[in-house]
């Protein structure tokens, strides 16, 4: 008998050497120690022996299950102390690591351009008025002096709306946003003045034509402006937007809205508005200007379509493409305006 629980004892030695999970311990366990176990089958085996051996076979029996109970044990703290610095080892987190951000969105470079642009002017008064992008023919051209059928309307190459005529004319996708000159007129009354902000169609694309693209255009209307006054507002946006160090040129030009009227040119930034940079022929501008916008004194028959007398308003305006003035400032390095509407995330994110 008492070699049979030895043999227990050396059993339970050897077989739990090789184990290496709790589950897999405390099946052996309960093979053993159980209630059904083999200690148990040989403990019941006992009750036919004499009381002497009796007692000594079950004090024997207790050692027995002390020293498997302690096997037992240290056996479980092993596996514990090896699942817990496994765990250490794939929970591993340093603390001191920087955290990982949810990805960002950003305004589009031309929003962030058009936010930029309505806080020059209206540091010197000007506040925004909408535009509608789709109009009469009698605001978008005929009461900005084109009568019907001048040829000066294929200039701007519109696209039409395929709606019934109205009252006013044909619908058009606005080619330009000076619509709005007539339409503030008839609500505001004079003396106003306004910076406007819109998207413009014309049928056009490559490199710096974009068939949408957007302007942002001023009208300021009172009694006795004259042209210093349309040359220091145009002054006080370029210095502002581009810096100081700009300079800018009117050249005479014929808009049928406007007399007189003008292009606006801006000196160029590769070169500083000499043309040529290390004797060769500047690439940007090939003559130290870049054309930007067009300008005038608005024209008397279009503050006449305004109802207003052009005996007592004069007023300036002036119009530049958002994308184009972007585009121009120093650093900005965009070759092809329609990168701006390609909803390429590796492009936009640059800016
Ligand atoms: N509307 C013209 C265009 O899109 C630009 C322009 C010229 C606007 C003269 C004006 C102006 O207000 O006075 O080309």
């Amino acid at each position: 008998m008492k070699q049979d629980l030895e043999q227990l004892q050396k059993d339970f030695a050897k077989l739990v050497e090789k184990i290496s999970d709790k589950d897999a311990l405390s099946l052996l366990k309960n093979e053993f120690l159980g209630r059904k176990g083999k200690l148990k089958g040989l403990m019941r085996d006992m009750a036919s022996l004499a009381d002497e051996e009796r007692k000594a076979i079950g004090a024997f029996a207790n050692e027995v299950k002390d020293v498997i109970e302690t096997a037992y044990k240290s056996k479980e703290e092993e596996i514990n102390a090896r699942e817990e610095s496994e765990l250490a080892q794939s929970e591993w987190a340093d603390i001191t690591q920087p955290g990982s951000f949810p990805a960002e969105g950003h305004l589009h470079p031309v929003t962030k351009a058009i936010h930029e642009i309505e806080d020059i002017f209206a540091r010197i008064g000007f506040t925004r008025f909408p535009v509608p992008e789709v109009d009469w023919d009698y605001y978008t051209f005929e009461a900005l002096n084109f009568p019907k059928d001048h040829p000066a309307r294929d200039d701007w190459e519109t696209f039409f709306v395929d709606a019934p005529e109205g009252k006013k004319g044909e619908l058009v996708a606005v080619p330009h946003i000076s619509n709005v000159q007539v339409r503030a007129m008839e609500q505001l009354k004079a003396p106003f003045r306004i910076l406007y902000i819109g998207r413009s169609y014309r049928r056009q694309s490559d490199t710096s034509h974009s068939p949408m693209f957007h302007q942002f255009e001023v009208l300021l209307i009172d009694e006795g402006v004259n042209f210093t006054h349309l040359k220091g507002v145009i002054e006080h946006f370029v210095h502002s937007y581009f810096g100081p160090d700009r300079n800018i040129r009117l050249r005479p030009h014929h808009f049928r809205f406007t007399e007189p009227s003008f292009e606006v040119d801006i000196s160029c930034d590769l070169c500083s508005g000499a043309g040529e940079v290390d004797g060769k022929t500047c690439r940007m501008c090939k003559e130290g200007w870049l054309e930007l916008a067009g300008a005038g004194m608005t024209h008397p028959n279009v503050i006449k379509a305004g109802g207003l007398d052009p005996e007592k308003y004069t007023a300036l305006a002036f119009a530049f493409g958002v994308e184009r003035t972007m585009m121009m400032r120093s650093g900005m390095n965009v070759d092809d305006i329609r990168l701006l509407y390609k909803n390429d995330l590796r492009f936009v994110n640059q800016f």
